[in-house]
């Protein structure tokens, strides 16, 4: 049972100039989501959603959109990353338009990062832009998509290749939602809420080793990492909104994770994202430790804890055959353009110390994933 301070919703400011927001975190909330939206004076609320979510949630925030007053239009999408395609993205721009959705009415995007992406990245184009509520429905999208306006669909040529920053007029994280979130889903999502603490929060990652079993059976201690994970987010985007700088710090194992993505042709049985971000993490710390960077003990304790709540570390527990050094290091460079042989990678000189590397030659970076190989 929560104490009444713990179940009390948490705001997060996002101070973003012109265009603040808020992020609320808290328990229940689906249930009173109307009134908050109704607080931002529109007429009309769409709501994206897949037709997973629609099942468990969909009803609890019509019901609560129309007590508050709102017209509510729902538009149910394929669950799946398919639907973050071209296609849909005309079925949902063709539905808003449809059910008159206006420049001062909300899309309101209910699911996954799936739903988050599409349905903001419908919102941005819609009538030149309308506003965006995001209503993330798994840990990954509360703690990393819902948060910071990248909104887009993927193409044959790779993923999030179209989109737009558009970012959100509020942010409903309702907790209670996760209660039925499988637990695979649940750890992936818990990498990236690890990898606020690797990047600059030592002490944000020592109490996630602290509080892991509070975490997982989703006590008081998820909601405060979720805020907490929120306000680090936030406090990136408010620095650097369009990623020309620190912004980038965010992407922290997603090198290494993107490389491994494509070489099991995103095969989500395999690996879905936040396993590929867990292992991606491990790797960036130890080819920090590689290049002399940072302390081999930090590498160990990083891969000892995502290890230690069940997350893949090694390329190794990756199931079936995956891509060698050389193959993957090319997969690199695709993803992140080399220039004069030298890849982009975030690395660190300790947890909490990570720091942007724009000149890492491509051949160290064969030379670490040969170490691995050989070990
Ligand atoms: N997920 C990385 C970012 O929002 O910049």
């Amino acid at each position: 049972m929560l104490t009444e301070a713990a179940a009390r919703p948490r705001t997060i400011a996002v101070d973003l100039a012109g265009r603040p927001y808020d992020i609320i975190v808290g328990r229940g909330l689906l249930a009173g989501a109307g009134q908050r939206i109704a607080a931002l004076k529109a007429r009309r609320v769409a709501i994206v959603t897949d037709r997973n979510v629609a099942a468990a949630h969909l009803s609890t925030i019509e019901r609560s959109a129309l007590a508050a007053d709102l017209a509510v239009s729902p538009i149910v999408v394929e669950p799946g990353e398919p639907s973050k395609s071209f296609a849909t993205l005309a079925e949902v721009s063709d539905a808003l338009l449809a059910a008159r959705v206006e420049r001062g009415d909300l899309v309101l995007a209910l699911g996954g990062g799936v739903v988050g992406d599409l349905a903001g990245f419908a919102a941005a184009i819609l009538r030149r832009g309308v506003r965006l509520v995001q209503v993330p429905t798994s840990l990954l999208a509360q703690v990393d998509s819902s948060v910071g306006g990248k909104t887009g669909i993927n193409t044959g040529r790779g993923k999030n290749l179209i989109g737009a920053f558009h970012q959100p007029s509020l942010v409903i994280i309702d907790v209670d939602v996760l209660k039925s979130l499988p637990a695979r889903e649940f750890r992936a999502g818990y990498a990236e809420m690890a990898k606020y603490g690797l990047i600059d929060d030592a002490d944000f990652f020592a109490r996630l080793e602290r509080s892991t079993n509070e975490i997982f059976a989703q006590g008081p201690a998820l909601d405060e990492a979720i805020a907490k994970s929120c306000a680090a987010k936030a406090a990136l985007v408010m620095r650097d909104e369009f990623e020309t700088g620190d912004r980038a710090l965010l992407n922290l194992g997603h090198t290494f994770a993107h490389a491994l993505e494509t070489a099991v042709g995103y095969d989500g049985s395999r690996l879905v994202h936040g396993e590929a971000v867990a292992i991606g993490m491990v790797l960036a710390f130890r080819f920090s430790a590689f290049l002399g960077l940072a302390p081999e003990a930090d590498a160990a304790r990083v891969a000892a804890h995502l290890a230690s709540v069940g997350l893949p570390t090694r390329i190794g527990d990756i199931s079936g055959e995956v891509a060698g050094p050389e193959k993957l290091v090319e997969m690199m460079a695709q993803d992140k353009k080399v220039v004069g042989g030298a890849l982009t990678f975030i690395l660190a000189h300790g947890i909490g110390k990570s720091f942007i590397a724009r000149d890492v030659p491509a051949a160290k970076a064969r030379a670490f994933l040969e170490s691995l190989a050989a070990a």
